[in-house]
């Protein structure tokens, strides 16, 4: 069995109902089936999935696939690994020895960042990186934690990559875009010098970028990190979220912390479940990824002014979008890593055992902002905390803390009660940025519509394949033209083509998934039948005739021999007399 067997045979005996159901409730109506897409912020069912079909598509935001294509976005897991996942929910075993590599769109861009990152290694262990690895040590870093995070060190030394990479023939251009390299008076010389380079892993698992630190040099700023380039958008990543995922799911919880160096302290003492934020606010991107892993959010920020404004920015942005969230408190150090560094693993684990719900943090937070002794100060006060108690969604919560307001001090339930009817819960804050991603629904032209239906109707039964092969065999878009390629030979080498299957292929060649996926979505709900592909046919013929025409004229336009331009003026004539 190929691979490309091997996957498909998996595919056939997954239901891509019961493996889309065993992540979220699906309803059946007729003979279809829906659920909330989870791709988009959906409050009524918009995806529907053909159990007939073996594929899905959503209504709204146009995500579209097969079952691995689900579980691929749903885990937000490379294509391969999202065929493990299937293979073990209905317990076959994937044999390794078929996986092959994937085609990687950046394949050269990742092995630059390896290559590189390889190198930042290796000075730690030579002489030159002592000192790094000294400063590594006496923060309490292992080898066995440097190796995990792949921890290097640029060197003293501006030209250091730069030589390697001009050995090694790679474009300076590619570099620069890179971020890796730059020029100063046309001179290419490394971006990196002399720090302690903590490498940043994107989603799928390959490096993309640095946050590198000073080590032995106070006076310059202390992290400098990667440029945004094609392959890192600092608002879409989370750090060690690659690798901390399997632990999440374990742990059912994550914990948010603000940098590297908090994620790597939690990890080396085995609370591997952690994510960092690198600095910054929860971005859109960064809130989707959260809540695609599906358990709550543990804020676990720094402890000072800074810190605590975050926890409150942060635990909103997560409210918003119907996060659970809780926060880790500690006390006496700056954050997670000074805190476990000196206080031990125990008492941070204990920490997290004591952790406190948002919203009592909310309230806290604000108590302790204020002078409760003044009558103004315990009014604003208590109408703040009616604000918080109006957004919360536990009835039990809601109810405590009216009551514990009336009973601490003394305000008749009724006018709490009274007040908190008349204020509005804030709105739920919609995720948008998902829904971009898929919309490449823009409107589509006839043309643009007919090339779908006959993309889909090939996929779905060869008879169209045949079809198009005598009344069509041409379609005037390059990447089109290369889908139906791949359905030539797809169909060619297995003897059959379901559209199911064939999304496998064209997700492991990694080229054209997206439009695909689109052509899915566009063409899923169409009427299936031999008329209307000869409907679709003729409308492409069409376009392809007022396509040739309109070069005809312009090249009528430029000719100056009279003969020439007889000549094409007569070919414009029986082109359109439909005799050529
Ligand atoms: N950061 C940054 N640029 C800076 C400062 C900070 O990008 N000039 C990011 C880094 O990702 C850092 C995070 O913000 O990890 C948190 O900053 P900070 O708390 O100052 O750093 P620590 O994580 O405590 O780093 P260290 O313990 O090494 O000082
Ligand atoms: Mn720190």
């Amino acid at each position: 069995m190929s691979n490309n067997e091997a996957i498909n045979n998996i595919r056939t005996q997954a239901n891509i109902v019961d493996i889309i159901g065993s992540y979220i409730n699906i309803s059946k109506k007729g003979s279809n089936y829906f659920c909330i897409c989870p791709f988009h912020d959906d409050h009524s069912p918009s995806m529907s999935i053909s159990e007939s079909k073996q594929i899905y598509k959503c209504f709204s935001c146009g995500a579209a696939g097969n079952v691995f294509t689900f579980v691929k976005e749903y885990e937000n897991v490379t294509y391969q690994e999202a065929v493990s996942i299937v293979a073990d929910k209905i317990g076959i075993t994937y044999n390794n020895k078929f996986k092959v590599a994937e085609n990687i769109k950046y394949k050269k861009e990742y092995d630059i960042y390896s290559l590189a990152t390889k190198y930042y290694q290796n000075n730690l262990k030579t002489e030159i990186g002592k000192k790094a690895l000294k400063y590594l040590k006496e923060r309490g870093l292992n080898e066995e934690v440097i190796e995990e995070f792949k921890i290097g060190v640029s060197l003293n030394d501006k030209f250091a990559l730069t030589n390697i990479f001009l050995n090694k023939k790679i474009p300076i251009s590619d570099l620069e875009e890179l971020g890796l390299i730059s020029k100063y008076d046309g001179q290419a010389h490394d971006i990196f010098v002399n720090r302690i380079m903590f490498p940043i892993v994107n989603n799928e698992g390959f490096i993309v970028s640095y946050s590198a630190r000073i080590y032995n040099n106070e006076e310059t700023s202390k992290y400098i990190n990667t440029k945004e380039t094609k392959i890192f958008n600092k608002g879409s990543i989370l750090y060690n979220l690659y690798n901390a995922k399997k632990h999440i799911k374990k742990a059912n919880f994550v914990i948010l912390v603000e940098g590297q160096m908090d994620a790597i302290r939690l990890s080396s003492v085995g609370i591997k479940n952690v994510v960092a934020l690198m600095g910054s606010a929860l971005t859109d991107k960064q809130i989707n990824l959260l809540k695609k892993l599906n358990v709550p959010v543990y804020l676990s920020l720094d402890n000072d002014e800074a810190g605590q404004k975050a926890t409150l920015t942060n635990g909103n942005l997560l409210n918003e979008n119907q996060i659970e969230t809780f926060v880790i408190s500690f006390s006496d150090y700056k954050d997670p890593d000074e805190y476990i560094k000196n206080m031990g693993k125990d008492a941070y684990i204990r920490n997290i055992k004591n952790k406190k719900s948002f919203f009592e943090y909310k309230i806290n937070n604000l108590k302790s902002k204020k002078n409760l002794n003044s009558t103004n100060e315990l009014a604003s006060y208590i109408n703040e905390v009616l604000s918080y108690v109006v957004s919360e969604n536990d009835e039990i919560l809601k109810n405590l803390t009216i009551n514990k307001l009336s009973t601490d001090y003394g305000i008749d339930k009724k006018i709490l009660n009274e007040k908190l009817a008349n204020l509005k819960p804030i709105k739920i804050k919609k995720i948008t940025e998902e829904k971009v991603k898929h919309n490449d629904k823009k409107k589509l032209n006839k043309y643009e519509k007919a090339i779908d239906a006959i993309i889909y109707f090939m996929c779905s039964d060869p008879i169209y394949i045949k079809m198009y092969e005598k009344k069509l065999g041409y379609i005037p878009n390059k990447t089109y033209l290369s889908i139906i390629n791949d359905i030539l030979y797809f169909y060619e080498v297995n003897k059959y083509i379901n559209i199911a299957d064939f999304i496998t292929f064209i997700s492991l060649k990694n080229k054209n998934v997206d439009i695909l996926n689109n052509i899915v979505a566009n063409s899923n709900e169409l009427v299936i039948n031999e008329n209307e592909m000869e409907g679709y046919i003729k409308i492409v013929k069409e376009d392809i005739k007022n396509k040739e025409i309109a070069e005809l004229k312009k090249k009528l336009k430029n000719e100056l021999d009279f003969d020439k331009k007889i000549a094409l003026a007569e070919k414009i004539t029986k082109i359109k007399k439909g005799s050529v």
